[in-house]
């Protein structure tokens, strides 16, 4: 099974999703101090990257899909050193410990095919924050539509109540989760004066 189907692929890159992206999604981190260096994971079509981009001093773009990682490349070629689109996976980050100010993801959780490979990805998150660091974004949340938009795609839906837990058994502090019309979480990791207190 893809973890993208054709359906979901025309939505994720048309011109309304785009508008949502700039609009809503990426607004949502309003107030969340991301830092200079921020990762995304799962960046798709780049519709989030681009005005992440506009909010650190360098982003790294991570996608799974090595199509779309080449193709990110080229869409976001005009935003230079800014921007650094790497082929890999949320589950196994090809990065160091602590190299990462803020790490983000929208509407990617429910691609990663099970809750054990998400919590990885949580782990993973982690691992790559520096001290202090955030880890924040937001996830559909199942209806009858986003069903049949996923219809023979891979999709695993993140259970609101299940998040803080899972995010704190990964070692984040302060979770907040809402879940209104999306998911929405944030959450830090503690710097080593955290963990005194
Ligand atoms: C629905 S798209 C969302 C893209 C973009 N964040 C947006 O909001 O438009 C989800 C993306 O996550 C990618 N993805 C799924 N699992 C992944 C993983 N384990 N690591 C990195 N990317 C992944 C998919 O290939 C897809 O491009």
């Amino acid at each position: 099974m893809e973890a993208v189907n054709i359906i979901h692929r025309w939505l994720c890159r048309s011109p309304k999703w785009a508008r949502f992206a700039e609009q809503t999604l990426v607004p949502g981190l309003d107030g969340i101090a991301l830092g200079a260096d921020v990762l995304e994971i799962g960046s798709g079509y780049g519709v989030t990257a681009r005005p992440l981009a506009s909010r650190c001093e360098h982003l790294t773009a991570l996608e799974i899909d090595p199509e779309l990682a080449s193709g990110l490349r080229d869409r976001l070629a005009d935003l230079g050193e800014r921007v650094t689109v790497v082929h890999g996976d949320g589950t196994r980050l090809p990065f160091p410990p602590e190299r990462f100010s803020a790490v983000v993801c929208f509407t990617m959780l429910h691609h990663v095919p099970s809750t054990a490979l998400q919590d990885r990805l949580f782990a993973e998150a982690h691992r790559v924050l520096r001290p202090g660091g955030v880890f924040a974004g937001s996830d559909s949340l199942p209806s009858p539509r986003f069903r049949a938009i996923h219809l023979f795609d891979t999709c695993v839906p993140v259970a609101p109540e299940t998040l803080p837990g899972r995010l704190a058994s990964a070692g984040f502090t302060g979770v907040a989760v809402q879940s209104e019309s999306r998911l929405h979480f944030r959450a830090l990791k503690p710097a080593p004066a955290d963990l005194r207190a």
